[in-house]
């Protein structure tokens, strides 16, 4: 309706309520865009880079200095070798106990390849800058944001700089830079750099003071450390906590996962505008070159079969194709029968490492585990492996009884909660502590149906038992559900795989505990028995007038109660006798007599190792032989040791 032409009404008591004024003009409106640097949006959002809080942070920060040191020393074929200190800074004033401090300074330093002059002010001072997001290869990290964020948190909440020291062999210096980001344009800011002493022959330090909070328990910077070794028995680690303690993680396997190699996009795995953007940048002069050379299993003569039937010639330009042209070629290519993406590219841990992990770690009765065949998701091929450990361990089982008093990680339940089972995730090896119930692993885990392998389990619940279920993503992109890496995304192709490993780790833990349970319900029968055959035996002999051989019926009458009740495999169940844990491939079970089941044990084979302050000449020596494990079977050891337990299990906690 037009009001145009109507004179203005007189103004009435109450005035109505007024139209908005338009106060920006489009011009002005116009003249206020600006352009925002990547630096700039995770300063406000730090939350996404799992900045949200203190305690958090100081664990965020811990995290990304000790993957990339991993992630490095493993690339080089060095056998990783980290030192983590975490300090209370105090600024003049005597410094506040660890649990009350509010600033820390973040020392880590490792002893791998190092880093090149060059690139060191970039890689601490700007953000998205890395060298492992182009490729499609297994690693910790990933998006290239990881330490530069660090950085800037510690920018943003103490306005020291990243102080770094790297050198790359013993013939070239160590160089020491102190750096800053410049936050609007995203560039490093050099604020020293210079030539300095340093004892160690290569490597890189690199020292961050934050804001943040120690506290031990869960998803602090101890159990990050603590589940990093569970999964990475090759890494010598050493952590100065911020008491001054020191702890020694020693390495346990002396050789390095096998190396994945680096490999193509999988044509099933891209999508239309992935493939438009690689059709510009490929170096193909040929559409059929192309195929073959920029995708993996792509060979020359099905890049020519896809040509065929998508109508385009195979001598066209790459760049030439767009349109509706490019649009066929991507139909046809997904409706092609392509191989699946080679694994190679993937390490995973392997079902032993996980087994001996687990075993070593925490305390229980029975260890089981299971590695999945690779799948494939959006093209990424991916592998899951899950571990479960069960029991409390027998000694532990009272001492456990009592309370601890552990704080809370997110999402985890406040009542009762340790009657609960607890999971433990990991992607490409790290741990994931925090955003568990976001986590597909997690959904997983409560998906599984436990109450059919004998454990208890309220509706939507985590099973309820004395149990920790580890399971593990390697993938060449583990698609986080944020730039933080807290949690894996709701695959469907994933979450089955995940299920398929649950439930055999579950099957494996149901038979376990049926048998044991079985086993139990004889035991005590045949104690029974064995109660009343004194009886019995003084009876008879009463009867036969005291001319009864007393102890020979004695031992035929014991016989018979052994023989129904199960004989000696109710011994061997509950461990009073050996024999291995039959039917249960990859498990371990641990009785009062000893353990039953094959543990791999480099434990023994591991030297007394003690931290040596120039980290390089133990790693000289073991880099001069070679590093990389061949997939080849682990020396192991059936341990079935007749009577008391092995010494390393003292050590060992239910974490
Ligand atoms: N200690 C180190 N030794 C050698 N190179 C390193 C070290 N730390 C970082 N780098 C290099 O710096 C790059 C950037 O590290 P950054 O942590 O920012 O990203 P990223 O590890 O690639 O990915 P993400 O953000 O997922 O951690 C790495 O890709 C790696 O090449
Ligand atoms: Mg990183």
């Amino acid at each position: 309706m037009s009001t145009r032409g109507r004179k203005p009404e007189p103004p009435q008591a109450s005035p109505p309520a007024s139209r908005p004024e338009a106060t920006v003009s489009a011009v002005e409106m116009g003249a206020r865009q600006r352009e925002i640097s990547v630096s700039e949006f995770f300063t406000k959002n730090r939350h996404l880079l799992g900045f949200d809080n203190p305690r958090k942070a100081l664990l965020t920060c811990v995290k990304e200095a000790v993957d990339n040191a991993l992630d490095a020393c493993e690339e080089a074929g060095i056998l990783p070798q980290v030192v983590v200190k975490l300090e209370v800074v105090s600024n003049g004033e005597p410094p506040p106990p660890p649990s009350q401090a509010s600033r820390f300074r973040i020392t880590v330093t490792d002893y791998g390849p190092g880093i090149v002059r060059q690139q060191i002010p970039r890689i601490f001072a700007k953000l998205l800058y890395g060298s492992k997001f182009h490729r499609l290869r297994m690693s910790r990290g990933q998006q290239g944001i990881g330490i530069s964020a660090a950085g800037m948190y510690g920018q943003l909440t103490t306005g020291k700089p990243v102080q770094i020291i790297s050198r790359t062999s013993a013939r070239t210096p160590a160089h020491y830079f102190e750096v800053q980001i410049d936050t609007k344009k995203n560039e490093p800011r050099i604020l020293e750099k210079k030539q300095i002493h340093w004892d160690s022959h290569r490597g890189t330090q690199v020292t961050i003071e934050v804001e943040g909070r120690y506290q031990k328990g869960r998803a602090s910077v101890d159990e990050y450390i603590e589940q990093t070794i569970i999964t990475n028995p090759h890494v010598k680690l050493t952590y100065i906590t911020p008491e001054g303690e020191t702890k020694e993680y020693p390495r346990t396997y002396h050789e390095l996962p096998p190396s994945p190699r680096e490999i193509k996009p999988h044509p099933y795995g891209i999508e239309l505008g992935m493939l438009l953007k690689m059709l510009q940048d490929t170096k193909s002069h040929w559409l059929s070159g192309f195929l073959a050379s920029d995708f993996s299993r792509v060979s020359p003569r099905l890049a020519e079969e896809i040509c065929k039937a998508a109508g385009i010639s195979p001598r066209k330009r790459p760049r030439d194709i767009h349109g509706q042209a490019a649009e066929t070629l991507y139909k046809v290519i997904q409706s092609t029968k392509i191989m699946a993406p080679p694994t190679n590219c993937l390490s995973p841990i392997g079902e032993k490492a996980i087994l001996s992990g687990l075993y070593q770690q925490i305390k229980g009765e029975f260890y089981t585990a299971v590695s999945r065949p690779p799948a494939v998701y959006r093209g990424n091929p991916f592998v899951i492996e899950a571990g479960l450990a069960y029991g409390q361990g027998l000694a532990e089982a009272a001492e456990n009884q009592e309370e601890k008093k552990i704080p809370l990680a997110e999402g985890e339940d406040q009542q009762g909660n340790h009657e609960l089972a607890r999971v433990i995730r990991y992607a490409n090896r790290v741990p994931l502590l925090y955003q568990q119930s976001a986590c597909a692993i997690f959904k997983s885990v409560l998906d599984t149906t436990w109450r059919n392998y004998g454990v208890a389990q309220s509706k939507g619940a985590l099973p309820a038992g004395p149990m920790v279920i580890l399971v593990h993503m390697a993938s060449v992109w583990v698609p986080f559900t944020s730039e933080s890496k807290e949690a894996i995304a709701d695959y469907d192709e994933i979450r089955k795989e995940i299920t398929l490993a649950l439930r055999e780790c579950g099957r494996r833990l149901g038979t376990f505990l049926k048998r044991r349970e079985r086993a139990q319900s004889e035991y005590r029968r045949r104690n029974i028995f064995e109660l009343y055959i004194e009886e019995v035996v003084e009876a008879c002999n009463r009867l036969k007038g005291g001319r009864l051989p007393t102890e020979k019926l004695k031992e035929q009458l014991q016989k018979i109660a052994m023989k129904r009740t199960g004989g000696e495999k109710t011994d061997e169940l509950l461990g009073k006798k050996g024999g291995g844990p039959e039917g249960l491939p990859h498990s371990i079970i641990i009785t009062p007599e000893g353990i039953e089941g094959e543990v791999s044990v480099p434990i023994a084979e591991a030297p007394t190792e003690t931290a040596p302050p120039k980290g390089t000449p133990e790693d000289e020596e073991e880099a001069a032989r070679p590093a990389r494990r061949v997939q080849k079977p682990q020396r192991k050891t059936t341990a079935r040791k007749a009577g008391g337990k092995p010494e390393k299990r003292e050590t060992r906690k239910r974490r």
